[in-house]
């Protein structure tokens, strides 16, 4: 293959950004200007959202607003109530978020207007809706009662409320909404990157949602911390870990939940999320995983240098706070729509459609045979 060729655009810069810079000389993240971690330890993920939508952070008056317009817009069309009753129960919710989120586009009168103000309005009731839809999943394939959301909660509160019909504790709580901030966004990512490519065609934010969340599914991207989670069962006792981990490395296995294309001495969201899970296994009085955590990932180091992403951390702490393991993405993609609907609107305000150019290497001119002597 020529050099010229950037497989998977590797080390390509195709645009301009000032939503996040991910600087990974330094193991530093910021989101227009703020570092992640400043943020995870003074906001809300609220405020976060705002920031990213919105390019600077609310005071109180614009906080109490957004607020409000998010909590007008959290309930689901009857349509969309009667479609995901319908949906198989065995599907994959990364499927149905996608499924619903495209429903919402064929429901929402501004769906042909791709104007900043209607972008952003779409943004939020996207953002708004998708955790109700998935949380009403979460319920239906259960065979439960869906449960309606609540206006005095919290976004993260609503979530539990909706899944569970109860609330954690408040450090619960602030882990997950921590765990949403890290997940908000991280510039231009493959799932990102998806979004902004549809865009670039003048296409509307649902369909760039939708493909983005298909795009987030697969596990060398948000899928990753699913596929944590099922490492984590098969290796089962902190006992077994060691062998585990050393019959995968021999085996030359991916293991899920290491490695990325731009960190490669640490992935600047972990220490953060490492934290939070280490109080979540605390007040869970499970220290299981968090033991398993800590040896693969010493032998990966050691043995690879390669280190954990985020998703290494935040599989085992939506475990321990009693997500079925099928959500873990999900949850993913109710706080990752910050992100891809800021970078919409950016692709939109200065746009230049995407279309990259392909070596050939298939067959020589041929000439094409009649039907009947072929
Ligand atoms: N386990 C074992 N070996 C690995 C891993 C891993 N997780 N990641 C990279 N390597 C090895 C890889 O085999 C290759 O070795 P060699 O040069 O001998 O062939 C070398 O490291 C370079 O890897 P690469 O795949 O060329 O690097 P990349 O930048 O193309 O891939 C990645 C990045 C994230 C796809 C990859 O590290 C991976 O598959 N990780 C596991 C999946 C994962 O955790 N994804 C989440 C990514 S970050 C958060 C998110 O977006 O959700």
């Amino acid at each position: 293959m020529s050099d010229d060729i950037k497989k998977g655009l590797l080390g390509i810069i195709v645009d301009e950004t000032e939503i996040s810079k991910v600087m990974p000389e330094i193991n530093s993240l910021t989101y227009r200007g703020y570092a992640a971690q400043d943020l995870c330890a003074r906001c809300d993920f609220e405020e976060v959202a705002y920031l990213i939508l919105n390019k600077e952070l609310p005071n109180k008056k614009q906080l109490k607003e957004f607020k409000k317009e998010l909590s007008k817009e959290i309930t689901l069309s009857k349509n969309l109530i009667d479609i995901l009753k319908k949906i198989p129960k065995n599907s994959h919710p990364m499927d149905v978020a996608r499924t619903a989120v495209s429903v919402m586009g064929l429901e929402d009168k501004e769906t042909k207007d791709n104007s900043p103000k209607a972008n952003l309005r779409k943004a939020i009731r996207i953002l708004a809706k998708t955790p109700t839809a998935l949380s009403a999943f979460y319920r239906l394939r259960k065979g439960k009662k869906t449960i309606s959301p609540k206006k005095n909660l919290s976004f993260s509160e609503n979530f539990f409320h909706m899944c569970f019909g109860k609330v954690p504790n408040k450090e619960i709580v602030k882990a997950f909404d921590v765990s949403l901030i890290l997940y908000a966004e991280h510039s231009f990512n493959v799932s990102t990157f998806t979004a902004r490519t549809i865009t670039s065609s003048l296409s509307d934010i649902h369909g760039a949602i939708t493909g983005a969340i298909a795009s987030l599914k697969g596990p060398l991207h948000g899928g990753a911390n699913e596929e944590v989670m099922h490492m984590m069962k098969k290796i089962k006792k902190p006992e077994n870990a060691l062998k585990w981990i050393t019959k995968a490395l021999k085996n030359k296995d991916v293991v899920m939940g290491f490695g990325h294309r731009v960190y490669k001495s640490g992935d600047s969201r972990v220490p953060t999320m490492r934290e939070y899970f280490k109080r979540v296994a605390i007040i869970k009085k499970d220290k299981t995983f968090e033991k398993i955590y800590d040896i693969v990932e010493k032998v990966m180091i050691k043995e690879k240098n390669i280190y954990p992403n985020v998703d290494y951390p935040t599989g085992p702490t939506y475990h321990l706070m009693g997500f079925d393991t099928d959500f873990f993405t999900p949850i993913f993609v109710i706080s990752r729509i910050t992100g891809w609907s800021a970078h919409i609107m950016e692709q939109h305000a200065a746009n230049k459609l995407i279309r990259p150019l392909a070596s050939y290497k298939g067959n020589k001119h041929r000439k094409v045979i009649q039907l009947n002597q072929r």
